[in-house]
């Protein structure tokens, strides 16, 4: 489809599976506009220097600097901690007759694990998630001023915080990053600043509204949570089904077109925005049957809720984990829990890219 976007450009949003799978597995369409349009990245903001927002080579070498700690292995490694962290949380919650499952248990869960992993303090996280929430939200009109204002206390405090781990290095992620920072042209400054904030923010508002959309498909669709009470062994395929269902990322990030280009009958110009719509694609009813039907036992479900391509979700092992834990424990600790607000009250977030409520009580 063409179309004009909220903030006035023009360009593509790609809405089948097929071509959705296509367009993110094709080089032809890249993440660095500077390319198309002159510039450098040097005068794009600070956050956008990290893989989410290079092309090759420096995707490669960007990725390959953290993907050794999201492995398979080494997140199943995790599994002991974040079954603690979750135990904890859900602890907390059972003396309470409400809670918000928002900011009680979904925001709190993937924030500790994911600062835990690069060594920043979880104390802080709230401080993150204004931040975060502000650079995802934000970003437009009215709420500008306030984005500056927060991406400026975010640079300051990570550069505090690097100080710190600069003069004192551990084990953790940050530390490894700095290690390769010295390595002569391995990682600058800048791109230390921009993988680490695309860790913390990708590392927890997705988990977040993967936990929270789950508990919310599967209490309107009490029969599925019934038949998981029932066979709590199936939820990897109920937090994949909730993947395609109701995905926390509804679109990709944009790509432009690096030449003209015809797809499947469109005349794409060099330099055309492009933007694929996961979840629209995760309801193709050519790729899935009865997409509408929320089925946690639907078999085989090559859903795009993590992208595709060179891109794919660097965090998809975590999320994955983090979720199955949140939502088999939930469930076992609370089998009668009910939505304390009628389905309308839900208030969804702002913002094109990601899927949520604000709150379930
Ligand atoms: C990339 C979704 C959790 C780190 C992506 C992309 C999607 C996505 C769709 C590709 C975007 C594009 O191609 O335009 C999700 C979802 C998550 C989740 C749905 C949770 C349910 C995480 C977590 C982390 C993470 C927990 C890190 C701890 C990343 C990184 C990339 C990425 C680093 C960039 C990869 C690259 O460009 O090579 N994610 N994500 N994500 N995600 Fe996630």
């Amino acid at each position: 489809l063409k179309m004009r976007f909220p903030d006035g450009q023009e360009g593509w949003i790609i809405t089948r599976y097929d071509d959705a799978v296509e367009v993110l597995k094709d080089h032809r369409f890249i993440k660095n506009v500077s390319k198309l349009f002159g510039g450098s990245m040097e005068h794009q903001s600070i956050f956008m220097h990290n893989m989410l927002f290079s092309d090759p080579p420096d995707h490669k070498r960007l990725r390959g600097l953290v993907q050794k700690a999201f492995t398979p292995q080494m997140i199943s490694g995790m599994r002991g901690r974040i079954q603690e962290i979750t135990n904890d949380l859900l602890e907390k919650a059972a003396g309470k007759e409400t809670i918000n499952l928002i900011d009680d248990f979904a925001f709190p869960l993937p924030i500790i694990v994911i600062c835990e992993i690069l060594g920043v303090p979880a104390e802080d996280r709230n401080k993150f998630r204004i931040w975060s929430n502000s650079l995802i939200e934000g970003s437009n009109g009215e709420h500008a001023a306030e984005m500056f204002q927060h991406m400026n206390e975010f640079i300051l405090y990570l550069s505090e915080w690097f100080e710190k781990i600069r003069k004192n290095q551990g084990k953790d992620l940050i530390s490894q990053l700095m290690m390769a920072e010295n390595e002569s042209d391995h990682l600058t400054e800048r791109e230390l600043f921009g993988v680490v904030t695309l860790l913390i923010i990708a590392g927890h508002e997705t988990t977040v509204n993967l936990i929270g959309n789950s508990i919310l498909a599967l209490i309107e669709h009490p029969e599925q949570l019934g038949l998981l009470q029932n066979q709590p062994e199936i939820i990897h395929n109920a937090i994949e089904e909730t993947l395609r269902f109701n995905g926390p990322v509804e679109f990709s990030t944009s790509r432009w077109a690096s030449e003209d280009l015809d797809f499947k009958g469109a005349a794409i110009r060099r330099g055309d925005l492009v933007i694929v719509a996961l979840n629209s694609a995760n309801h193709d009813p050519l790729q899935f049957k009865d997409p509408e039907i929320f089925d946690i036992t639907r078999e085989k479900s090559p859903h795009l809720a993590f992208g595709k391509g060179i891109h794919l979700c660097l965090g998809a092992p975590l999320a994955r984990l983090e979720g199955e834990i949140a939502i088999k424990s939930l469930i076992q600790r609370f089998p009668d829990m009910k939505l304390n607000i009628s389905k309308d009250q839900l208030e969804w977030r702002p913002g094109m890219i990601v899927r949520g409520v604000k709150e379930i009580p």
